[in-house]
C-alpha cells in the first residue's frame, strides 16, 4: 500500500487520507500540550488510551441516537472517521465549575452548575480560542442559527448520556469540550474525540481536590501519575461498557 497522504497534523492527532474520499484516518499521538501549546510533553500510552476511550464512548452515543463521525478502529492508535467539514467552534458543556470559568468569573471551583451550561469558543489558536457570544458567533458566520440550535440540543443530550455513564463508573463528568462537523450529505455529526484530554473527570471515591483528578489537569498542573489516571479511566469505561 502507498504511504497515506497526511492532511493535517494537530496537537494530539494526525489526520490521513484513505482510498475512500469520504473516510479519513485519525492517528492519536502521545504528545500532550496545554495552555495553547505553551506547555508541551508526552503522556506514555495516551494515544492508544484515548483511541480506546473515544471509540467506546462514540459507539455508546451512536447506539443512543447521537450521530458521530466514528467508523471503527483498525489499529490501537487509529480511528477511521467520516470526512466532515469541522464547524470552527469548540463547544464546552459545564456541570461543575472549574478551569477558565472560575478564572474568568471568580465562581469557586466545585460549584454545581444546574442546569448545565453550554459555551462556545472560536477554534483559533492564534487568537487563543476566545469565548464567543451567540451574536458574535452568528456575526462571524461560524454556524447558521439552525446549526447552533442543533449543536446546543445535541451537546445537552450528550452531556446527559455521558454524565449518566461516567456516574456508573464512579466518575463525575465536570466539564468537557465537543466539536461538530458536517458530512458531505449535510448531516451534523459529533466529531473529534472524547477523552481525558477533552473532559474534566473526578474520581468519586476521592475527596482530595488533587487526588480525585483523572484527566489532563494532572498534566496541566504537574500533579503526577498522569498515565495511571488515563489508564484508570479506560479500565472503568471498559468495565462499564455494555456488550
Ligand atoms: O482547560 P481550560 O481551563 O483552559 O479551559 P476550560 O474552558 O475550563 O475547559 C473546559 C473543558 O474543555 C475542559 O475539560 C478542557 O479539558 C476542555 N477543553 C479542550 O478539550 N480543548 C480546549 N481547547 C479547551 C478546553
Amino acid at each position: 500500500m502507498s504511504t497515506p497522504e497526511k492532511l493535517y497534523e494537530g496537537k494530539a492527532k494526525i489526520i490521513y487520507a484513505t482510498d475512500d474520499p469520504e473516510i479519513l484516518l485519525a492517528y492519536f499521538k502521545d504528545d500532550a500540550t496545554a495552555f495553547n501549546a505553551q506547555k508541551r510533553g508526552t503522556i506514555r500510552g495516551k494515544g492508544e488510551i484515548n483511541t480506546a476511550i473515544s471509540s467506546h464512548l462514540f459507539q455508546q452515543l451512536e447506539a443512543q441516537g447521537v450521530p458521530t463521525h466514528y467508523i471503527d478502529c483498525p489499529a490501537p492508535n487509529e480511528m477511521r472517521v467520516k470526512r466532515v467539514n469541522i464547524v470552527p467552534v469548540e463547544v464546552i458543556v459545564r456541570n461543575i465549575a472549574a478551569g477558565s470559568l472560575c478564572k474568568q468569573t471568580g465562581i469557586a471551583v466545585g460549584t454545581v452548575i444546574e442546569p448545565p451550561i453550554v459555551e462556545f469558543c472560536y477554534k483559533n489558536d492564534e487568537l487563543g480560542d476566545p469565548l464567543l457570544t451567540h451574536e458574535r458567533l452568528l456575526l462571524m458566520k461560524l454556524a447558521t442559527p439552525k446549526q447552533l440550535e442543533q449543536i446546543t440540543q445535541l451537546s445537552l443530550l450528550i452531556n446527559q448520556l455521558l454524565s449518566d455513564f461516567f456516574n456508573e463508573c464512579g466518575i463525575t463528568l465536570v466539564d468537557f469540550k465537543l466539536e461538530f462537523g458536517m458530512t458531505s450529505d449535510g448531516q451534523l455529526v459529533l466529531a473529534d474525540e472524547i477523552s481525558p484530554d477533552t473532559c474534566r473527570l473526578w474520581d468519586q471515591s476521592e475527596t482530595d481536590p488533587d487526588r480525585r483528578v483523572l484527566d489532563k489537569d494532572r498534566f496541566r498542573r504537574d500533579l503526577g501519575n498522569v498515565e495511571s489516571a488515563y489508564q484508570q479511566v479506560l479500565k472503568r469505561v471498559l468495565e462499564h461498557t455494555p456488550n
